[in-house]
């Protein structure tokens, strides 16, 4: 997501706070973002120099180059990934407030911004943006002119705004402190010698110090060149033991992790969280980012399409069980390659769902463009702000996995999957197949899946010490029914993608109508066995699977649910996820699976970040 970075130093007025800032930005970089501003407390009391452009930190450059900011005692800078507001210079970031005295950044998702905003609007406050940022700006204006300091203010607003954010400011009449805080998204300090520095993760310093302390939820820092302090939002001051990094600097881009694969795959709990922040309003309405479908027209379709390729082709097979289960209308899943050459049956009542990490992929545009001329209202559910796909879409509902460096498809697969059940959800509260306090049921077993995630991560190893005694394996055949399809067709795709092993995944139903013939003695065979709550018993039939490939010598590797010991009596090994609602249980299920294909990989000596002959986004046809 967003890069952040703050400075603030002992010496007089010089250039080293933009120069501090600017480099952390450039270091951040990695992250993706889509337009940068930095922000310089100068000599001058009632003015912080700012300078913001849309674009790469090369287009502020040369304007810093073409109009210098006056040397200054601290900094805050900012590289964006555009949630609220298009990538334009206006809305990118710093934000000013008081007149251009106090200047802010932040990093997240501001759920009660609206009403917020409404406040502020009603006091007479302008608006320069369309951001929820600069409503955090303006109150916290609001409580320096009320004669707090700025860390108490900072307190204060903290305590008004729900949500996730990361938050720097500074004041012109306070050139000697920069003042921060956080929730649901990360902010670290920097200890140096006569100079403290923030970043939203490491990189942004590790050139100027390893010291460093990590800043809790709903926590407030203030440092000056002399020290730092931490309190809660009430004003307790913390006391926290500093830690030094021993990482360098491209493994802290990566988080600490080896590869951006890995880290992707241990953003998933937050990008699916972050996915369902604030999306369905209190009526129970989804909340769209970009463009609209008026409520008549999704009233009156009698069909879906979902057209997307690869992994997010799978976020739409899952999909389709819980639409057309919680809407009752029929969903279909094309791969967008192959949906406008087999002359589709589209029309003003057919609603087309187009899903792209990238927003660029060349057949999904084109299947998109085609889908409009037959006069189908388009809803993209896309990762990249801005992108050709989200433009061209009637209405965009984006997920928020962050910048997704890897290749192969993770953390975004999970979030399409996620955005994929709200749209379900809203469909069905839209069109009264479910009652509110279904809906609500719905959206709270959502909100338990992200800890669920991270239960699945923490207990990984099992399948990594698998996946380790398994490189030289040819290949490997990956089943599962219903929901568990879809994730059977993900893992062979990430082993194929990763590993360069051949890898098939096909519906369990499906082994006795020809592929059984592919088992022989030793073939692993990966199976996603249903929950035993799910319906009409396929739990007992996928068992019946496991006994029927394990009979002609196949390894078998089950995926099952917490509890389920049943499997343990036919499979090899069992790796437990846990439970959830049936039709939410790929975001769990496929975890282990995308870490074997990681943990092989790596074993092979494979580049699991660019593996070979792919591109993360296909822009040809
Ligand atoms: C997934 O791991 C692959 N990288 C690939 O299948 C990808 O999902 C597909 O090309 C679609 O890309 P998009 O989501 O950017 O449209």
């Amino acid at each position: 997501m967003c890069g952040i970075v703050g400075y603030v130093g002992s010496g007089a007025p010089g250039g080293r706070p933009q120069g501090v800032v600017m480099s952390g930005l450039a270091r951040l970089e990695y992250r993706g973002y889509d337009s940068a501003g930095i922000a310089v407390v100068t000599e001058d009391t009632e003015r912080v120099a700012m300078s913001k452009k849309a674009g790469k930190l090369v287009n502020l450059e040369k304007e810093l180059a073409e109009r210098p900011l006056a040397p200054g005692t601290a900094a805050i800078g900012h590289t964006r990934w555009a949630t609220h507001g298009a990538p334009t210079d206006a809305n990118a970031h710093p934000h000013l407030a008081a007149g251009g005295r106090i200047a802010i950044i932040h990093n997240g998702i501001i759920e009660n911004f609206a009403a917020l905003r409404a406040e502020l609007l009603d006091e007479g406050v302008e608006f320069l943006s369309e951001t929820d940022t600069e409503v955090a700006g303006h109150l916290l204006a609001r409580e320096v002119d009320r004669g707090l300091s700025l860390a108490d203010a900072m307190r204060a607003i903290t305590r008004r705004l729900e949500g996730a954010f990361t938050l720097l400011a500074v004041d012109a009449r306070e050139p000697r402190s920069v003042v921060g805080a956080r929730r649901n998204s990360p902010l670290v300090i920097g200890l140096g010698e006569g100079e403290n520095f923030l970043g939203s993760d490491v990189v942004a310093f590790i050139e100027h110090t390893r010291d460093a302390l990590e800043l809790h939820q709903d926590e407030v820092v203030e440092i000056t060149p002399d020290g730092v302090t931490i309190t809660d939002i009430r004003g307790l001051v913390v006391e926290r033991e500093p830690y030094h990094v021993d990482w360098d600097a491209s493994a802290a881009q990566k988080g600490g992790f080896a590869t951006f694969m890995e880290k992707e795959i241990h953003d998933q709990p937050t990008a699916v969280a972050d996915t369902l922040r604030g999306r369905i309003d209190e009526h129970g309405r989804l909340q769209l980012d970009g463009g609209m479908i008026h409520e008549t027209i999704l009233n009156s379709i009698d069909k879906i399409i979902v057209v997307a390729c690869g992994t997010a082709a799978y976020a739409g097979l899952v999909g389709r069980y819980a639409i057309e289960h919680w809407c009752r209308i029929p969903v279909e899943v094309e791969l967008a390659h192959e949906f406008r050459y087999r002359d589709p049956v589209v029309s003003v009542r057919t609603l087309v769902v187009a899903i792209s990490q990238s927003g660029e992929t060349m057949d999904t545009i084109m299947a998109v463009r085609h889908a409009q001329q037959q006069g189908a209202p388009v809803i993209a559910i896309v990762n990249s702000q801005g992108s050709t796909i989200a433009r061209e879409a009637d209405a965009v509902l984006y997920t928020r996995a962050g910048p997704e460096i890897a290749v192969a498809s993770t953390k975004a697969f999970l979030a399409q999957i996620t955005a994929v059940y709200l749209l379900g959800i809203y469909l069905a509260e839209l069109r009264g197949n479910k009652f509110p306090d279904e809906i609500e049921s719905l959206l709270d077993q959502l909100d338990a899946i992200p800890a669920k995630i991270q239960r699945v991560l923490d207990t990984s190893e099992p399948i990594r010490e698998l996946a380790r005694t398994m490189a030289n394996e040819r290949t490997v055949l990956f089943l599962g029914r219903h929901v568990g399809c879809p994730v059977a067709l993900e893992g062979a795709l990430k082993l194929k993608e990763l590993a360069y092993i051949h890898a098939e995944g096909f519906a369990a139903g499906e082994l006795k109508h020809g592929p059984i013939a592919l088992v022989e003695e030793g073939q692993p065979v990966f199976i996603v066995l249903p929950s035993p709550r799910g319906r009409e018993s396929l739990h007992s039939k996928v068992i019946s699977n496991v006994q029927e490939v394990r009979a002609r010598g196949a390894r078998t590797f089950v995926i099952a649910e917490e509890g389920d010991k049943e499997a343990e009596n036919y499979a090899e090994q069992v790796f437990y996820v846990p439970s959830a609602p049936v039709l939410m249980t790929p975001l769990l299920s496929v975890v282990p699976l995308q870490l074997f294909a990681l943990e092989l990989a790596a074993a092979k000596g494979y580049d699991v970040d660019q593996p070979r002959n792919l591109a993360k986004s296909v822009t040809v046809e």
